[in-house]
């Protein structure tokens, strides 16, 4: 099971950028609790930062036979990125957005997601804890995903 994770512009500036919104924690150490997280559950992570769009969108296609789930935070470019979403169609792995901040709670333009409607899901609001939220949603996702898989090869040998 390989779950790469996909983070958009500026978050590479956390534990620096406006605290207020999203806390002091940097991104090394979100990462690195996801990582104690996958440890854990024998869980292959990869993780990925970029500021562009487009290496984001080629990260994702490099995904297609490679990774089993994706977790993407794209920071602003899910109020904007129509070539991410597209990317995520594309390659149709199950795929969970993350926020740190409530996206809802803050200016209007930032209310819509044009990622969410090609997303498995998407978890808002819960500061880093947001990304260990998603690191659950997606195991159980790609569980249950594996049943159904067995479960069809069986039926196809009855
Ligand atoms: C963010 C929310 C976005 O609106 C913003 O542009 C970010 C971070 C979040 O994690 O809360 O850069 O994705």
């Amino acid at each position: 099971m390989k779950i790469v994770v996909i983070q958009g512009p500026n978050l590479n500036m956390l534990g620096v950028r406006e605290q207020g919104i999203y806390g002091s924690m940097k991104l090394e150490d979100i990462h690195g609790q996801m990582n104690a997280f996958a440890q854990k559950d024998k869980i292959e992570i990869e993780f990925f930062q970029s500021n562009l769009e487009g290496e984001i969108v080629d990260r994702i296609q490099e995904c297609l036979g490679d990774a089993d789930g994706i977790i993407i935070n794209p920071a602003a470019y899910t109020h904007t990125s129509i070539a991410i979403r597209d990317a995520i169609a594309a390659v149709q792995i199950p795929t969970i957005e993350v926020h740190l901040s409530n996206i809802y709670q803050r200016e209007e333009f930032r209310h819509k997601s044009l990622i969410a409607p090609v997303c498995a899901g998407q978890i808002a609001g819960m500061g880093p804890f947001s990304y260990h939220l998603a690191m659950v949603g997606m195991k159980q996702i790609l569980v249950e995903l594996a049943a159904l898989r067995e479960h069809k090869a069986k039926a196809q040998q009855a």
